[in-house]
């Protein structure tokens, strides 16, 4: 490159930086700049063609287009790049021993309802039998009752209800941890499942041979007045999907957990008659940070 054209693309850079310089929010300053500093080493670095810049302005409308108040493609590409979970990461330091969180993808919703400890989120949802018991404590061990404990989960056709068109509720569900700090309840065993790919995120995932799939997971959204809310999942130990890799890199081995086929017929926690059906069981035991002062 010549002198010329290096001087030329460095003015561009601090006309557009100067451009920031009376920003009222000192945040947003410094957010746009490191912004416009990024974005240009990304354009100068790779010598963005032309053709390349309009085929990135034509994926990111259509990235608008598909959004709707049901569907944030927006979320799914920051997902699919990682940025979801590196924002986590940066926000969520590890805190002693406390359970690690991960992405909260689009499924949740506001208003699941109570089940109680003991109760079935599943809802009708297909699939195996799951139960899930664990504890709720704080980093010192002492047990945290009335935790708010939400769960959701995609059943074993790998979709959430709100992905039917009938307005079905399952698969999700709350209940709070006990005076001792235990909860357990029943769900269906998890399945891997790929995220929404039929659009333009969908498309980018096949231009660069990436699998949409997700390993196989259950939601929980943890929450106790003086502690951190907890978002997180667990994990299927032996899923072969963690080997391949989850399509939005919300794995942590911390989070893996076993999940004990069972027969049919083996005594269940509560008593539950499950005729003929197998059924599965997995423990986490979760452990919540402080709340930040
Ligand atoms: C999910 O686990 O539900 C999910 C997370 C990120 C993107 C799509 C789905
Ligand atoms: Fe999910």
């Amino acid at each position: 490159m010549t002198t010329a054209q290096h001087r030329v693309e460095e003015q561009l850079i601090a006309d557009v930086l100067a451009s920031f310089a009376r920003t009222p929010d000192p945040r947003l300053k410094e957010l746009m700049e490191a912004l416009v500093k990024h974005l240009h080493v990304f354009i100068r670095e790779t010598r963005l063609t032309e053709a390349e810049w309009t085929r990135a302005i034509e994926f990111l409308t259509a990235v608008g287009h598909i959004t709707d108040d049901k569907r944030q493609e927006f979320i799914l590409l920051s997902d699919v790049l990682g940025a979801s979970m590196q924002t986590i990461a940066v926000n969520n330091e590890a805190y002693e021993n406390a359970t690690e969180a991960t992405v909260f993808g689009p499924f949740f919703v506001d208003e699941s309802p109570f089940v109680g400890i003991g109760g079935d989120i599943a809802g009708g949802a297909a699939g195996t039998p799951c139960w899930v018991e664990g504890t709720v404590r704080d980093t010192l061990g002492d047990p945290i009752p009335g935790a708010r404990i939400e769960v959701w989960e995609a059943d074993e056709d790998g979709f959430y209800d709100v992905q039917y068109t009938d307005s079905r509720v399952a698969g999700r569900g709350h209940l709070f941890s006990g005076e001792d700090g235990a909860f357990g309840f029943w769900g269906v065993q998890p399945t891997a499942y790929p995220i929404p790919h039929d659009g333009p995120v969908g498309a980018l995932l096949d231009a660069v041979d990436r699998s949409p799939v997700r390993a196989a997971h259950l939601h929980f959204m943890v929450s106790a007045q003086g502690f951190r809310t907890l978002v997180t999942h667990i994990f299927v130990e032996g899923d072969p999907q963690l080997e391949i890799g989850d399509s939005v890199f919300g794995v942590k081995e911390s989070l893996v957990k076993r999940f004990e086929e069972q027969p049919a017929g083996a005594p269940t926690p509560d008593g539950r008659a499950l005729g003929d059906k197998p059924w599965t069981r997995s423990r986490f035991d979760i452990v919540l940070a402080p709340e930040r002062q």
